[in-house]
């Protein structure tokens, strides 16, 4: 079985899922960034992950699972600044499903990450008043990925590929 982690980073935090989620899996396994992957044909398994972008998934990701996920088994891992448990992280993330709807999604994981000090003022600066809403997050987002998320991605991996080898 060969197993693709294939994922989208600007600031570091989808990296660091993204490895964690690398170093549980035993199979034969490949790590590269979204923009290195030409398709999932070569692979029997992929998992995929990417930022939150504006209230959706990252536009080079939702790109990418439109034009690659059909028929293919996958998992999705996303980081996004806002707290796990609001109602709008659960609302992107349904947006984030629905650009691989032609997939077989195994499983999902999704954890804050820290909004970077320039993304922090660059939002704080726009004219959009979501953005800047989202801008006013940073200080609670310091840290994320922290051990704990990062223990849960692993966590998240194991059971995934015992789900997918079933
Ligand atoms: C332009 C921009 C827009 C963002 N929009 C959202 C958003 O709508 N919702 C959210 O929860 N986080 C949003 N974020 C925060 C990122 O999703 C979060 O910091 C993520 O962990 C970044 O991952 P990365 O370090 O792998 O790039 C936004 C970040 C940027 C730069």
């Amino acid at each position: 079985m060969k197993v693709l982690v294939a994922y989208m980073s600007q600031t570091g935090n989808t990296q660091k899922v993204a490895e964690a989620i690398h170093g549980e899996i035993s199979e034969d396994k490949e790590i590269k960034t979204l923009d290195a992957v030409e398709g999932l044909d070569a692979y029997d398994f992929a998992f995929i992950g990417f930022p939150l972008i504006a209230f959706g998934p990252a536009e080079p990701a939702k790109k990418f699972l439109e034009a690659h996920s059909a028929g293919k088994r996958i998992a999705l891992f996303i980081t996004h600044a806002a707290p796990e448990e609001s109602e709008e992280v659960k609302g992107w993330l349904k947006t984030s499903r629905e650009a691989a709807s032609k997939a077989d999604i195994v499983s999902m994981f999704d954890c804050q990450g820290e909004l970077a000090q320039p993304v922090i003022d660059m939002l704080l600066g726009s004219d959009d008043p979501n953005m800047r809403a989202f801008g006013e997050l940073g200080p609670s987002t310091k840290g994320q990925p922290d051990e704990t998320r990062l223990e849960a991605a692993r966590t998240f991996a194991r059971e995934t590929m015992e789900m997918v080898k079933a």
